[in-house]
């Protein structure tokens, strides 16, 4: 054998035994078919417990009403300004949908900070800050002597009884703003707009950035009812039919449930497929004991769920070789700086030598001396953490799927879920897991995945143009 091939081959073993070495470290957080089965189902039960009228307020997976009643029709048009809160990024749009053919929605758009302390501050500094950035906004855009209609796509828990009222549940993922549990979000907006005085918004629609996601992917394909975020949290919404919905009046017609499924777990229902990582991941976490599921998928919590499980390893010796004392703080320091490495960092989880060339280079950054054995270790717990998420996701998607299929009593299901967020769009391997985990866990379904490609402010301006509108015939 000539060099080369002597190395690929060396290589070749070493990776081999590297890999069953973690998976069987690793062995609780890779799931059969059978246990996502199982997930699926138990899943299934929470969509109901959510929606039943004796079983609501007790359910974990909550279940809300959006208000929102059908996805676009194409008949959609007018000038809006769109606030989207909560994702990765506070972004303020300016949307024009027309009937334009070639090009019916042009969007413009400005992303602003939203600084640490105002995230973990009062109501009124949060609420203070939005409006002084639409103001900031709609001068930059001439357009501080308009009143437009405003829909503000807000990514967290809300409860509603109509589209332009949303009283937050909790607050989820990295915020936690006093004074605002409770309170209805487009009051505190608006008495936030009134306090300044120089410009006035008519705030028509709150959505969840899921429901945002579904209306935008059904502006392109009106076959969607689904609507799923893979990103810092993780939740999804799909056309629920009213006569199932007990908490909302009526029978005729569909209606977008937000599920909340972050929360599925809160009552122990995941307690036999979480781990010490997960417990731990929880105990340091701004809202203990909640969003368990959310916890366990989302991209907010998979680089620290590595960085704890490669400590781990490391402190049984497991990983970077623990010769010198030197070594032991370094390969420390790592594991501490994994924190900062987010998701989004773990593309050298990518199967390919470059995946591991960044892996290497990503450790030596940090002063750690890895061997290839540790890249290949490192590369592989990524990949078994990223794995459990799309398959936790696939899982609960399933459940969905079914009831969709149940509530249109057909033998196959064909539909389209309406996709976004960092988790789902960077991951080099995420998406082709996911989709077909969920194809062989609802093998009865066609199910087009459609990446939201303008992100959920898109349409949260098309609900706010059926609001609009139905404003409008009123008025008249
Ligand atoms: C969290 C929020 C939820 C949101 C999701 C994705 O789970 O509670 O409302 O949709 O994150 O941003």
């Amino acid at each position: 054998m000539i060099a080369a091939q002597l190395l690929a081959y060396y290589f070749t073993e070493l990776k081999d035994d590297q890999v069953k070495k973690i998976d069987k470290y690793l062995y609780s957080m890779r799931f059969s078919d059978e246990t996502l089965h199982d997930i699926k189902c138990r899943f299934r039960r929470e969509l109901e417990n959510g929606l039943g009228r004796d079983t609501h307020t007790t359910a974990t997976v909550k279940m809300l009403p959006t208000f929102v009643r059908s996805i676009p029709d194409g008949s959609e048009k007018g000038d809006f300004l769109a606030l989207d809160l909560g994702g990765s990024n506070f972004r303020i749009l300016r949307v024009k949908v027309t009937q334009d053919k070639k090009q019916p929605v042009q969007m413009e758009s400005l992303v602003y900070e939203t600084p640490e302390d105002i995230i973990h501050g009062s109501g009124t500094q949060l609420f203070d800050h939005v409006a002084e950035c639409l103001g900031d906004f709609m001068e930059k855009q001439k357009i501080k002597d308009k009143k437009l209609p405003v829909g503000f796509t807000f990514s967290f828990p809300c409860a509603q009884t109509k589209l332009d009222e949303a009283v937050l549940v909790t607050w989820t993922k990295k915020f936690k703003v006093s004074g605002v549990e409770g309170m209805d979000v487009v009051k505190l907006l608006n008495k936030a707009i009134k306090k300044r005085g120089d410009y006035e918004a008519d705030i028509m629609a709150v959505v969840n950035d899921t429901t945002g996601t579904m209306m935008t992917c059904g502006f392109d394909d009106q076959r969607c009812e689904v609507g799923i975020i893979i990103g810092t949290g993780t939740n999804a919404c799909y056309m629920e039919e009213l006569r199932h919905i007990d908490l909302v009046e009526g029978d005729e017609g569909r209606m977008c449930i937000n599920t909340e499924w972050g929360a599925f777990g809160d009552d122990g229902s995941l307690e036999d497929l979480r781990t010490e990582f997960d417990r731990e991941i929880d105990r340091g976490s701004l809202n203990p004991g909640k969003q368990l599921f959310e916890k366990m998928a989302s991209g907010m919590f998979m680089g620290e769920l590595v960085r704890l499980i490669l400590v781990k390893m490391a402190k049984e010796g497991l990983l970077f070789e623990v010769s010198s004392k030197e070594n032991i703080h370094n390969s420390i320091v790592f594991v501490d700086y994994m924190t900062s490495i987010t998701y989004n960092e773990m593309l050298f989880e990518a199967k390919s030598k470059e995946g591991l060339t960044k892996c290497k280079e990503i450790l030596t950054r940090l002063g750690v001396e890895p061997s290839q054995e540790d890249c290949v270790a490192v590369q592989h717990v990524c990949t078994i953490v990223s794995f459990r998420s799309a398959n936790l996701i696939a899982a609960t998607l399933g459940g969905i799927l079914t009831r969709l299929k149940d509530n249109k009593g057909v033998a196959r299901l064909r539909t389209t879920v309406g996709i976004d967020g960092s988790m789902y769009k960077m991951h080099p391997q995420y998406a082709r897991r996911l989709h077909k985990t969920v194809r062989r866990l609802v093998p009865d379904s066609d199910v087009r995945f459609l990446l939201s490609e303008s992100g959920s402010a898109k349409g949260a301006a098309m609900v706010t143009a059926v609001a609009y509108r139905l404003a409008d015939q009123t008025r008249q």
